[in-house]
């Protein structure tokens, strides 16, 4: 059985991107659901011809062409972000999506999204015709919003084969009239049938952990302590999991639960998260909130089990931890790793206001919360007893992801260079 099922997935993707921003999560919605359609009739009518999984990869980067979003603190304007400056989203977009993804060799598609038709001539690549139909898509649905007044009326007749292919206008009309595309739109139907296509085998175990990772880990990107902490804990939770003998269903649910436990935190803002003294009341008081936000992304989405180890995190034994205060006999074993693991997380990594603390003064704290009969007193004793080798593998981990996040920013500003041949 699986944790979390493929529609759900996406609909964590929704709710979560959706708390920043629900226009880009839309609109990268129905971009996937037309870009789908369009492939589906040349699979049905024409010689070209996409297996499932390629189905699925391109709507699942058609659904999020522009991920890339993201990365800027502030989107509240999309349409500013989608027309005057280009490229950082793109580039930022097919960054995440190539390293991060489940679908990294097909990146390039969201690379290109923004470049005018008559430009391709001056780029190679394999994928220049799906490149095509997803930039189409995605101006599509701009012009369906007609309240959007970026797009004149006369737009698709104006530039044809200059800023958009002529051909694959073509195909959306043939589809349109063949499917009905935008009544789905309107009448909301595109949903089920992009449910329905995640569903398939396609969207396997592994690539929906894939996608998970991606999400948190984009998300994280904004701040590169939060990407550490998450890792981290997921890292320490599932070592501790091990020495205390979980059950693999548990282990599983644990990795699940540590990996979205601080997902709302994507709606606290970055002077809280990165701030470099102690928070006041009212600060402290947002921070905590990232709890229920969490538990509004996940609730009905995940398996109840992975939903309360990822909302638990910060509830102490004797009832004094948030948000609701549970007691010992209230929390699973799981759900008292987690917690475990957090803490460790938070005290061995380096924040904003504090150093690394050293292994002597982390185990001193986190043996008096145990005394205090504040965590669990064996999940401790056991990360006393093999605390040098959970942090020697952690750390190993550490470097790789570390390695990836400078690589990431590397190369962001090596395409940039290139890409200004395009302005
Ligand atoms: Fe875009
Ligand atoms: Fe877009
Ligand atoms: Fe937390």
């Amino acid at each position: 059985m699986s944790v979390i099922s493929s529609k759900d997935v996406n609909e964590i993707i929704r709710k979560t991107l959706g708390i920043i921003n629900s226009k880009i999560m839309n609109h990268g919605e129905i971009t996937g659901y037309i870009l789908y359609k369009m492939m589906e009739y040349e699979n049905t009518y024409t010689e070209q011809h996409y297996t499932e999984q390629e189905l699925v990869d391109y709507t699942m980067l058609g659904i999020l062409h522009d991920i890339g979003l993201y990365k800027e603190d502030n989107v509240k304007n999309v349409s500013d972000f989608e027309t005057k400056n280009l490229w950082p989203h793109s580039i930022y977009g097919f960054l995440f999506l190539k390293y991060l993804s489940p679908v990294g060799d097909r990146a390039e598609v969201v690379l290109y999204h923004h470049l005018d038709y008559n430009r391709q001539n001056l780029i190679q690549s394999r994928y220049l015709h799906i490149i095509e139909l997803l930039s189409l898509a995605d101006k599509m649905d701009t012009f369906l919003h007609l309240k959007d007044e970026r797009l004149e009326p006369e737009y698709f007749a104006k530039y044809r084969d200059i800023k958009f292919s002529g051909a694959a206008l073509d195909l959306f009309h043939k589809a349109e009239e063949r499917y009905g595309i935008t009544e789905n739109l309107v009448n909301g139907k595109y949903r089920e049938e992009l449910d329905v296509l995640l569903a398939k085998r396609a969207f396997s175990e592994q690539y929906k952990r894939g996608f998970l990772e991606m999400l948190v880990y984009t998300i994280d990107f904004r701040s590169e302590h939060t990407v550490i902490h998450t890792l981290a804990t997921v890292h320490f939770a599932e070592q501790l999991g091990r020495l205390a003998r979980l059950s693999g269903k548990d282990l599983r649910d644990l990795h699940y639960g540590a990996l979205l436990h601080d997902l709302g935190k994507i709606a606290i803002p970055l002077n809280i998260l990165e701030s470099t003294g102690r928070l006041n009341d009212d600060e402290m008081k947002i921070m905590k909130a990232h709890v229920r936000i969490t538990e509004m992304i996940l609730e009905g989405v995940v398996d109840d089990a992975v939903l309360q180890i990822a909302v638990r995190h910060h509830e102490k034994l004797d009832g004094t931890g948030y948000h609701k205060g549970l007691k010992a006999e209230d929390l699973t074993l799981a759900q008292q790793i987690i917690a475990v693991a957090d803490i460790l997380s938070a005290l061995h990594g380096k924040r904003s206001y504090k150093d690394a603390f050293s292994k002597e003064k982390i185990l001193e704290i986190m043996n008096g919360d145990a005394d205090r009969g504040k965590i669990n007193r064996n999940v401790v004793t056991s990360l006393e007893r093999n605390y040098d080798k959970i942090i020697e593998e952690f750390e190993k981990e550490k470097e790789s992801t570390i390695g990836l996040y400078l690589k990431i920013k590397e190369q962001y500003a090596v395409i940039s260079e290139r890409f200004k041949m395009f302005d």
